[in-house]
């Protein structure tokens, strides 16, 4: 049997060096390797052996298999570097064309907003998307019995029965998270955005997805005001959406911010006559905004007496939605070529 393995082998190799080309190599490698070839036919025939015989035989039979796959490999890479050689390559033919991917709308918009507020001092951090009921809305002073603590609003990752009472992990369902983890690690003076998705159980449709994109900003200093807020806000939407933009503010409530404002912008497609995308309004809400509230720093052991600042969000789909026109939020997600190449 051993003598048998050792002609085979020589046989083999033989065989494999006088193959002229690609077919006539895989005739040889069927002939050995194939599933009827021979040296599957010994491997098979191990079955019926005695121990000793199999204890002999057994490994000699597996290692000329394994010998026989390398052998085979290089052959086939020897033939294949001939061919080019005999052919040569012609430098004239015209390459294969790399794929160049572009930016994603949305991408692009918080690209363009992230160089308005570079400008202006502010620095881009990053946030989890994964975060706990601490961060998404104990710190930012949303009560336990907040209505968007229920879990038809939010995605929680653990069930209540399993965790502490407030300790629950979520899918973050703004970004003023970022707010509490940045304040948190660092000291004031601080002037940082943060942009990245947020999750909300919505049912999808035209303008609803249970996924979409926030962006956060917020500064803190000595003798932050309001006219601080109203004057950063005001030179980002003439950067962004042109210098004849106007601004609109109207007091509002969040937890986190007082006082607190939603702003609105004048209707960039009407100029604010009142048109289609304004529904005859002349305005467009893109942001809401205020002061931050001491009860935030209290939490992130600031000095509320010493420091003060403003914080502010914006939905990045809503805004890239206006910019360009584009009338369903799905289409950003479904990665449409003929509509992202349109970008
Ligand atoms: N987090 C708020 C939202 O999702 C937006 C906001 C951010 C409001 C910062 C005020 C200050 O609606």
């Amino acid at each position: 049997m051993e003598d048998k393995i050792k002609n085979i082998e020589n046989e083999m190799l033989k065989e494999v060096e006088s193959a002229k080309n690609r077919d006539g190599l895989e005739q040889v490698r069927i002939k050995y390797l194939g599933r009827k070839g021979l040296i599957s036919e010994i491997l098979s025939s191990l079955g019926g052996m005695s121990v000793e015989e199999k204890r002999k035989v057994g490994p000699l039979a597996n290692s000329l298999k394994i010998n026989a796959t390398a052998v085979f490999q290089e052959k086939a890479r020897r033939l294949e570097k001939e061919k080019t050689k005999e052919e040569g390559i012609d430098f004239t033919l015209p390459g294969a064309r790399p794929e160049i991917g572009r930016i994603h709308p949305l991408i692009k918009t918080i690209n363009e907003i992230n160089e308005i507020f570079i400008g202006l001092g502010f620095r881009i951090v990053e946030s989890p998307e994964i975060e706990t009921e601490f961060y998404n809305f104990k710190a930012l002073n949303i009560p336990l019995d907040h209505p968007s603590r229920d879990v038809f609003d939010t995605f929680y990752l653990d069930s209540p029965e399993k965790t502490r009472p407030g300790s629950r992990r979520l899918l973050r369902s703004h970004t003023s998270t970022a707010q509490i983890r940045i304040m948190e690690k660092e000291k004031p003076p601080l002037q940082v955005l943060s942009s990245g998705r947020v999750f909300r159980p919505d049912a999808v449709d035209a303008s609803h997805s249970f996924m979409f994109h926030q962006m956060e900003g917020f500064m803190i200093n000595k003798n932050i005001r309001f006219s601080d807020l109203k004057g950063v806000l005001t030179q980002f939407s003439r950067e962004m959406f042109g210098p004849e933009t106007k601004m609109r503010f109207r007091p509002h409530f969040f937890p986190f911010t007082e006082p607190s404002v939603e702003i609105d912008i004048s209707c960039i497609i009407c100029g604010g006559k009142g048109c289609r995308v304004c529904g005859n309004k002349g305005w467009l809400e893109i942001l809401g905004a205020g002061m931050i509230n001491p009860k935030v720093y209290e939490t992130v052991g600031y000095d509320p007496k010493a420091w003060s600042g403003f914080a502010f969000g914006m939905g990045i789909e809503r805004i890239t939605m206006l910019k360009y026109g584009i009338d369903d939020i799905r289409l950003f997600f479904e990665n449409d070529l003929r509509f992202l190449r349109q970008f």
